[in-house]
């Protein structure tokens, strides 16, 4: 979806809400001045990821990539065959000397992002950093800081704050269509190792960078950062402790990322958002379910459900369960109908944008981050979502190594003003 029609696709929506939810959408609003305006883009770590950012860069008229840097030439390779004219690096640092390049995009592994992130704002470059920001809290505290500093514009690969279902749900949710948010429940299934083709033993901690501590904590840096983000952005605050646990249960191949884990995030009004992700099992698949009291919603899949949906006939086997149930407990007055089981609504819901999801919005997150680098301007609070997304994945990560409930720590807060308050 290009950027006119995502916001044609969002023109039903209450301009107050809209900028009380996602306010980062103001970075738009110069689009037709700098229509002839350009931008030079760098990227280091031309991968999997960044070759798919780099497929809408190089589509944006308002951008030229002009440099890659990787320290694997097959990544180089695969880049000059996007942008042949694109100078390329071994070493990042050479890329940065190039004072005409206005901005960076980061797409390399989780345990190399700090030292770029701080050399490039130290450059001058305004940043583009996947998600997660950074390998530890404090690290992620420091870059942020490091952007307010240098005042360059900081972005984070947090894409579903441009993804219209998204924008569109949240709208709803604060306007309080679906009465009050008590919990959101995301989780994200596979079934799957996880691993890459490595053509040589010596590249495995290179190309498999996810499996192993050294380099990533694995599912919960790697998958929560995104859904954390959606439970935050629907709750309409940030958690204040979390608990957790993880473990290697499946994939016992010499990875020390844990392949299963739980954590649960809670609020200061007690309201909950669990995050569980296994990769041995992929039937749940991934979603973020936020529950209200009069409706559900499932962003992943476009769709919400009203809880005031005819109730649905229970299956046949259950009918016959409750019968059964009826009759056995019919005539204990301590139990009654109070045991039947709940059966999960057969409802089939609404779509949130009219019609099943076609893209995420990372192609409009791009647009904005060239937008931005145009006009030097930061949009509001979009570096705030992605750098307490990633802190969220920290604190979890963390509570499930220290095996205890760990509270979110005052000297990792930063200025915050979420949903307009
Ligand atoms: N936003 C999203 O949905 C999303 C999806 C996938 C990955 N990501 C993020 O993108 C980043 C990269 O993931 P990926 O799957 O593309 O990994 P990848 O391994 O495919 O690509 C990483 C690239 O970085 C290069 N690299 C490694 N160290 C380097 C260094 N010191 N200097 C320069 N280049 C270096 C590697 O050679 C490789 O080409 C991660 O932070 C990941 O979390 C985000």
């Amino acid at each position: 979806m290009d950027r006119r029609n995502f916001l044609k696709s969002l023109g039903m929506m209450g301009a107050t809400t809209l900028a009380a939810t996602s306010p980062w959408l103001r970075t738009f609003a110069t689009a037709e001045e700098t229509a002839r305006e350009r931008c030079r883009i760098g990227m280091i770590g031309p991968g999997s990821r960044g070759r798919f950012l780099l497929s809408f860069l190089a589509q944006n008229p308002k951008c030229e990539v002009v440099a890659f840097a990787d320290i694997y030439q097959p990544s180089l390779d695969e880049a000059l065959k996007v942008v042949p004219t694109a100078k390329t690096y071994k070493d990042y640092r050479l890329l940065l000397e190039d004072k005409s390049i206005d901005g960076v995009i980061i797409a390399t592994p989780l345990n190399t992002h700090y030292q770029i992130a701080l050399d490039a704002f130290d450059a001058g470059k305004h940043v583009y950093c996947e998600k997660a920001i950074a390998y530890t809290m404090e690290q992620t505290l420091d870059i942020y800081r490091k952007h307010k500093e240098t005042g360059r514009v900081f972005f984070t690969g947090q894409q579903r704050l441009f993804d219209p279902r998204y924008i569109k749900v949240m709208e709803m949710v604060h306007d309080d269509v679906f009465g009050d948010i008590n919990a959101v429940h995301a989780f994200w299934n596979r079934n799957g190792d996880w691993r890459r083709e490595v053509p040589s033993p010596d590249l495995e901690r290179l190309i498999n960078w996810r499996l192993y501590k050294e380099s990533s904590k694995g599912l919960m840096t790697e998958l929560a950062c995104h859904q954390l983000q959606v439970g935050t952005w629907a709750i309409g605050k940030l958690p204040v402790r979390v608990m957790g646990t993880g473990a290697i249960t499946h994939w016992k191949d010499g990875r020390d990322v844990y392949d299963n884990v739980h954590c649960i995030y809670e609020f200061d009004d007690g309201r909950q958002m669990t995050y569980g992700s296994v990769i041995s099992n992929k039937f749940y698949g991934l979603e973020e379910q936020i529950l209200g009291t009069t409706g559900t919603v499932e962003p992943e899949r476009g769709k919400f459900y009203f809880e005031s949906y005819g109730p649905a006939p229970a299956p046949a086997f259950v009918q016959m369960l409750m019968e059964w149930e009826d009759k056995v407990w019919g005539a204990n007055t301590f139990a009654g109908s109070s045991w039947d089981p709940e059966v999960a609504a057969i409802n089939p819901g609404e779509y949130i944008l009219g019609k099943a999801p076609e893209t995420d919005g990372t192609s409009l997150l791009t647009e904005a981050f060239v937008e931005a680098v145009i006009t030097g301007h930061q949009p509001p609070r979009i570096a705030e979502e992605g750098y307490y997304a990633t802190q969220l994945c920290l604190i979890g990560h963390e509570a499930i190594v220290q095996g205890q409930p760990l509270p979110f720590p005052e000297k990792m807060k930063i200025p915050y003003k979420p949903y307009g308050t």
